[in-house]
């Protein structure tokens, strides 16, 4: 027998029984972007590798450490390692600017960054996420953040942190940067390997280092004055007041963090993280923001825009951490006849339901309702003569018996 062949260091299998939740969160994806007026893109896996350089940016550690890179017939080209880069050629290259705007798009598939693979950090991963070209003021800023926000709710994912904070404009940040060095040179021998890089190349970048020493800089009174003192012009700060007033309008609970910069190029104005409190280091479900710019960069007709993407194995293990979802009612019954109508019964009428195929005792099967049900919905002896039926609620143990008409309405 020769040599096993596995499977690559941070890919996987995804296997049959784990298909339930991934079908869920394709099918609410579906769902809930079509119904915001989203259209799907399916756009190619590899792209010229310029795409990338010119797109994503070619000081941020995607383009270069982290992209996979081969040859064909003397051209260039990369796994894509994000998906913003390729659907805006996509828009370029359909000519989608001669649409009516807002033109909104919505995609789901696999992505590759060579990184060192760790829990929630995969080379190949999936994303879903959105994109939509064409509107610069605030309310699409808003949209697309609630968009995020409904979707994770529709998957039963509550209780995550919503980070805002705005980047300016080409101008105001240009101030910032030389501020931000101004006030760093004199630590810059304490910064990191990595910070010293940047320094020079992407000097905001340096605002997410996560390296202790760095962010004790940070917290320096002089240093820290910079960073958190109001840098962005003043019709930036009007886009992303605005923007503030409608997540408040729309109930949305975010927190502003000054240090949030992302870790792409394209960006302006307003980005967004979605966190958890459930994942260890790797804990972004979700990373959107602005990229005014982009489509102009990339040769198109000047047209901003603003997206998000998710990480589905993120959203995954978050998924397989809940408990999972107890049916609506547990149909307890001796006649198998009268179990079996009762199911369809309530199927029919959209209540999820089970029931005891092998009918066993009574009393196993009113064990087994408790374990996955709210209800107990039973129809023994009595009920049947009397065409009622009895209803437990298996939370509080409260019991009614109701005529068979009335079921629906007391579940
Ligand atoms: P990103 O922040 O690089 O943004 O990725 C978005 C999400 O993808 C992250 O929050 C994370 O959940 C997931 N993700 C990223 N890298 C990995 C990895 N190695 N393993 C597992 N999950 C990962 C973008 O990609 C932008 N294109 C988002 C965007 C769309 N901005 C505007 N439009």
């Amino acid at each position: 027998m020769g040599n096993i062949i596995k499977v690559q260091k941070g890919t996987k299998d995804i296997l049959p029984q784990e298909m339930g939740l991934w079908y869920t969160m394709e099918d609410n994806a579906r769902r809930i972007f079509t119904n915001a007026g989203y259209g799907e893109i399916r756009t190619p896996i590899f792209e010229a590798t310029e795409l990338f350089a010119r797109g994503v940016g070619d000081t941020t550690d995607i383009v270069n450490k982290e992209m996979y890179t081969f040859e064909k017939s003397e051209r260039s080209l990369t796994l894509r390692p994000e998906n913003t880069a390729g659907v805006v050629r996509a828009f370029i290259e359909n000519g989608m600017h001669r649409l009516s705007a807002p033109v909104k798009l919505w995609y789901k598939g696999p992505m590759f960054r060579y990184e060192r693979p760790q829990a929630g950090r995969q080379r190949q991963f999936h994303q879903v996420g959105v994109e939509m070209f064409g509107i610069k003021d605030a309310t699409a800023d808003a949209e697309v953040i609630e968009l995020a926000v409904s979707y994770l709710k529709s998957l039963g994912l509550n209780d995550l942190e919503v980070e805002i904070n705005s980047l300016g404009c080409p101008n105001c940040r240009e101030n910032f940067k030389t501020e931000l060095k101004k006030v760093l040179k004199p630590y810059f021998n304490d910064l990191c390997e990595d910070c010293q890089n940047r320094y020079e190349k992407n000097p905001l970048r340096l605002l997410d280092c996560k390296v202790d020493s760095c962010k004790a800089i940070f917290e320096k009174p002089d240093v820290k004055s910079v960073i958190y003192g109001d840098f962005i012009c003043e019709d930036c700060a009007e886009h992303f007041n605005q923007l503030k007033s409608y997540l408040d309008a729309l109930g949305i609970k975010y927190t502003v963090n000054k240090l949030l910069v992302r870790g792409l190029d394209y960006y302006n104005r307003t980005v967004f993280e979605i966190k958890s409190n459930n994942l260890g280091s790797q804990n972004a479900v979700c990373g959107g923001g602005r990229y005014d710019s982009l489509v102009r960069n990339l040769g198109g007709v000047d047209t901003p825009a603003i997206g998000f993407a998710m990480g589905m194995e993120r959203l995954y293990s978050l998924l397989q951490k809940k408990e999972p979802e107890k049916l609506t009612a547990y149909v307890v019954s001796t006649n198998q006849t009268e179990a079996l109508k009762t199911v369809k019964y309530l199927r029919d009428n959209n209540i999820s339901t089970d029931f005891d195929f092998a009918g066993k005792k009574f009393t196993k099967q009113m064990e087994k309702a408790s374990k996955i049900a709210k209800f107990a919905v039973i129809l023994g002896e009595d009920e049947i003569a009397n065409k009622t039926v009895s209803i437990k609620n298996l939370e509080t143990s409260h019991q009614v018996t109701v005529p068979q008409a009335e079921l629906l309405n007391n579940l």
